[in-house]
């Protein structure tokens, strides 16, 4: 029976409430089992500023705003969204070296860069974090002091392969010996095919291996502690073997753009350890931390997953706290195929693709496209087939069939009837179709759906459902072709009525779930419903009231002005870059 999947889904909606639901990142279960509090620390990774900005930073960015915006749409509010710069360290210090200009100076123009970037994005961060800043070398020396207090480090005779590009000490089994483009002998890092070098010194050492087991027990009593699973996998099979003690301090002749260790300024503090700080100084440590750690939950790319689930917790340990609540962790885009890089030429700026694709567009694109568990392979034609398709075509078609003033003369909000889509399908007296109630039970279900995707990160499938539904609500107005009914004829035109009215109702319901993908386009969308701002919480979804037999404040109503296509169509070719008139 069609009426039934309605109902249940209804039952299971009002069984979870939402609170619960907004939990981040664990399952329903997780969720259930804690009580729910507001207070969440969200993170990307902070960006080395050796660079400027490209595809890759943006990715992270742009998952960790999006996870903070549907927070809020849930109606948690009072979470933070740190985000920042990455700005000691030898790449950095060399990076500035060859541009000619003081490392400070240099670290200026590029941090400024990212914070550009991010507020044309639309990354609503609380707090965009310097390592460069006073209040972050306070909380490393602070957190320096605590690794001390509680005996993790020593000095040493330290000898190993050293790779600047990745800021990273490699085993023996990570180099391999590689001729340089002039034939010369080289050693470089296996993973990253950067050069190392042998470097030998008096450091000060962390008893990383002091912490294998803690770490394994860690990992064994929080399963979605790391998340996609593979990743989870990965880190449990690295501890299955030793782990060496960690170099966390390097000679200050040889990097003296950091921070001297506290007490010892002939060494200066490894960049690595530096930089993870840096989610402390997030929430005031080392005075006001305590309300929010461990209700961290990082976003970091593959790449850095050994620092932040190896390193990172055990450093915390260290220092006597807890390890973050949770990491979630994605892959990596290629271009065409191949890594980006820029020796390769092929690194794909964000400015270039706001400016091709609109913000909300190349958003939509890598949120879309991006699957954690996998890399993700960018090109130009893949983009404007997708944005086509769903945002102009599927997305702005339905919105463009649902407000045309031939349909809708007097530019309202039309009215419900329930003579015509009664609650019962088995009544028989109504218009509605078997798929229109399924229609029906698919959108009601929907915010559940979408909200358990995110909460497992897989914000790709959210916008497959919602995509999903808009396509069905296409397929229902093409089904009763409203535009074929004479609304002359009272019976007829209250048909065509409920047609607009439970379509705009669904449109509504994509309106409001879409704002933490693409905020500017969703506005567009809600605001041409005449959706309020206040309306857009999904406390106030309440979708289509009158099918269950309540009162729809919408009804009536004078829809937004009509601000034309919600999304142009892209031209096929990059080299106009531009959107059709
Ligand atoms: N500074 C360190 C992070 C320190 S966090 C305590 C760093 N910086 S980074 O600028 O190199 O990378 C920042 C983020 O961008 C990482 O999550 C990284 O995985 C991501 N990306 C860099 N290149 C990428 C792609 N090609 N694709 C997707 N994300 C990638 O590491």
């Amino acid at each position: 029976m069609p009426a039934l999947p309605a109902r249940a889904a209804r039952s299971l909606l009002r069984a979870v409430p939402l609170r619960r639901l907004a939990e981040p990142g664990g399952s329903l279960r997780w969720s259930s089992s804690r009580s729910p509090s507001p207070r969440l620390l969200l993170s990307t990774p902070i960006f080395y500023v050796n660079g400027p900005p490209h595809i890759g930073h943006l990715y992270s960015a742009v998952l960790a705003d999006a996870l903070h915006r549907h927070r809020e749409l849930l109606g948690c509010e009072g979470g933070r969204l740190a985000t920042g710069t990455d700005e000691h360290g030898l790449k950095i210090q060399a990076a500035a070296a060859a541009a000619g200009i003081s490392p400070k100076e240099f670290c200026d123009r590029v941090s400024a860069e990212f914070r550009e970037l991010f507020a044309q994005a639309g990354i609503s961060y609380s707090d965009f974090i310097r390592t460069t800043e006073l209040r972050h070398r306070r909380a490393v020396e602070c957190f320096w002091a605590a690794l001390q207090a509680g005996g993790s480090l020593y000095q040493a005779d330290y000898e190993g392969w050293y790779c600047t590009a990745e800021e990273s000490f490699l085993a023996a089994s990570q180099v391999m010996e590689c001729p340089d483009a002039q034939g010369r002998k080289q050693m470089v890092s296996l993973e990253s095919g950067h050069q190392v070098h042998w470097t030998r010194e008096e450091n000060y050492m962390f008893k990383l291996s002091e912490f294998r087991e803690p770490l394994q027990r860690w990992l064994c009593e929080n399963k979605d502690a790391i998340n996609p699973e593979p990743y989870y996998q990965q880190v449990l099979q690295w501890l299955e073997e030793e782990l060496p003690d960690l170099s966390v301090s390097r000679d200050r002749n040889r990097l003296h753009w950091g921070i001297p260790v506290p007490g010892d300024s002939s060494q200066t503090i490894y960049v690595w350890v530096d930089a993870l700080v840096n989610y402390l100084t997030a929430v005031g440590y080392p005075e006001e931390h305590r309300a929010w750690w461990p209700r961290a939950c990082h976003i970091v790319g593959k790449d850095i997953l050994k620092f932040h689930a190896i390193y990172w917790p055990a450093l915390l340990m260290a220092a006597g706290l807890e390890p973050p609540l949770r990491l979630w962790v994605h892959s990596h885009w290629t271009v065409q195929g191949q890594k980006m890089s820029k020796s390769l030429g092929n690194v794909i700026a964000p400015k270039d693709c706001f400016q091709h694709y609109t913000v909300d567009g190349f958003r939509y694109f890598l949120l879309r496209q991006g699957v954690p568990e996998w890399d993700c392979d960018y090109y130009d034609e893949k983009v404007i087939k997708l944005l086509n398709s769903e945002l102009a075509g599927t997305l702005g078609g339905l919105l463009n069939r649902c407000t045309a003033p031939a349909l809708n003369p007097s530019g309202t909000y039309p009215i419900f009837s329930e003579a015509c889509f009664p609650r019962d399908l088995g009544s028989g007296s109504g218009k509605a179709s078997v798929e229109d109630y399924k229609l029906v039970s698919l959108v009601e279900i929907l915010p559940l759906k979408v909200s358990t995707s995110f909460d497992r990160f897989q914000i790709y499938k959210a916008l497959e459902s919602i995509m999903e539904c808009v396509r069905q609500t296409n397929g229902f107005i093409q089904r009763h072709r409203p535009w074929k009914l004479c609304p002359e004829d009272p019976a007829q035109r209250q048909w065509q009525e409920t047609i607009l009215h439970v379509s705009l109702e669904c449109l509504r319901v994509y309106g409001l779930l879409l704002q933490p993908v693409v905020p500017d386009l969703a506005d567009k969308l809600l605001s041409r419903l005449g959706v309020s701002p206040t309306e857009r919480s999904l406390k106030n979804l309440n979708f289509l009231p009158r099918y269950h037999g309540g009162k729809c404040s919408f009804e009536g109503r004078k829809l937004g002005p009509d601000p034309g296509l919600l999304f142009p169509r892209l031209k096929k070719s990059k080299a106009s870059h531009c959107t059709d008139p």
